[in-house]
């Protein structure tokens, strides 16, 4: 995909409806031959709309306005190429915790939990936040996360958690500003409630922070996987990694994982992480699957906000 068709497909599927603010930018970076020369230098993965407007946001720059965001871009290219290069998305989303809980809550109880691609561990916590599906409220406190749940009868309890553990090429720390400054940049815009969502589920990580180990999701699994406590069931999760993972090793994870005692829950797009007998999505909007073990469960958004369980 050239850079151009990269931006515009950004603005049309992934930011319409949802960031007006990135949608506007990405149809101008779409249309910018000098930007996208300078995007041009980068591998591929550096080329992201989410990576770029992210550092921008990081470094202080302006993002409402595209003229505005063009000339401090361009202007100051060599503090911002080298972020870019140094950095990834890491988009740390508790709110997906609301699509995995209704699998982990029918699971055997107590669960050792394991992320891959945890980035900060946020989404190691389902059991320590509060949630609404609908009319339908289970805990309190903050985060609340919000879920319109479609063909489930949400869960009645939230699952119990000993151990929680997370693998990550580059974890962030929590209790690190720079690190919860990264996760800020990394939000939308507009999304002032996914921001409050952070600083409330990064305050409860803070407070009793996860086993976070850097790492491979293949390579470094096993080992990690070998320390789960006995008596509790293994869970080896995750959301939103694979599209970061070249295919060949998308299998070995599939492989590796499978091999394990314990139950495989994956929240991955349906072309990176592929499902046979899929029913059509809800609409035409990017939708995750959510997969317990290998079997699909519901189409589900991609920051947790909604999700439709197949029949
Ligand atoms: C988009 S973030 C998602 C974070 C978290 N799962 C969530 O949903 O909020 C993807 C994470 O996967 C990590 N990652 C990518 N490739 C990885 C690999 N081969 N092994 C371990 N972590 C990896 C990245 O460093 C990043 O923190």
């Amino acid at each position: 995909m050239t850079i151009t068709e990269r931006y515009a497909e950004f603005a049309a599927r992934e930011t319409r409806g949802v960031s007006p603010t990135y949608e506007r930018l990405s149809a101008a970076v779409a249309g910018d031959n000098e930007l996208a020369a300078r995007l041009d230098t980068l591998p591929p993965d550096k080329q992201q709309p989410n990576l770029l407007f992210g550092v921008v946001r990081f470094l202080g720059g302006p993002v409402h306005d595209p003229a505005a965001f063009r000339a401090w871009t361009l202007a100051h290219w060599p503090a911002i190429e080298p972020e870019l290069r140094a950095r990834a998305t890491q988009t740390n989303e508790p709110g997906r915790c609301a699509v995995l809980l209704p699998a982990l809550a029918a699971l055997p109880q107590p669960l050792a939990l394991l992320e891959v691609g945890a980035a900060a561990g946020l989404c190691l916590y389902p059991d320590r936040y509060a949630y609404r599906y609908g009319d339908h409220s289970l805990g309190t406190g903050a985060p609340v996360l919000e879920c319109a749940a479609t063909g489930l009868v949400p869960p009645a309890t939230r699952p119990e958690v000993v151990w929680r553990a997370g693998l990550d090429l580059n974890p962030l720390d929590v209790t690190d500003p720079a690190d919860v400054a990264w996760l800020d940049a990394l939000i939308w815009p507009e999304h002032q409630h996914r921001r409050a969502r952070l600083r409330a589920a990064a305050a409860i990580a803070a407070a009793d922070p996860p086993l976070l180990v850097r790492g491979d999701l293949v390579d470094d699994l096993p080992a990690l996987a070998a320390r789960a406590p006995a008596g509790a069931t293994l869970v080896v999760l995750h959301t939103s990694v694979l599209y970061q993972v070249p295919q060949p090793r998308r299998e070995a994870f599939a492989e590796r994982v499978t091999a394990l005692p314990g139950h495989w829950l994956a929240n991955e797009a349906p072309d990176v992480l592929p499902r046979r007998g899929l029913p059509a999505p809800p609409d035409d909007a990017l939708y995750n699957v959510l997969s317990l073990d290998g079997k699909p469960l519901a189409w589900t958004r991609s920051h947790g906000q909604a999700m439709t369980w197949f029949g």
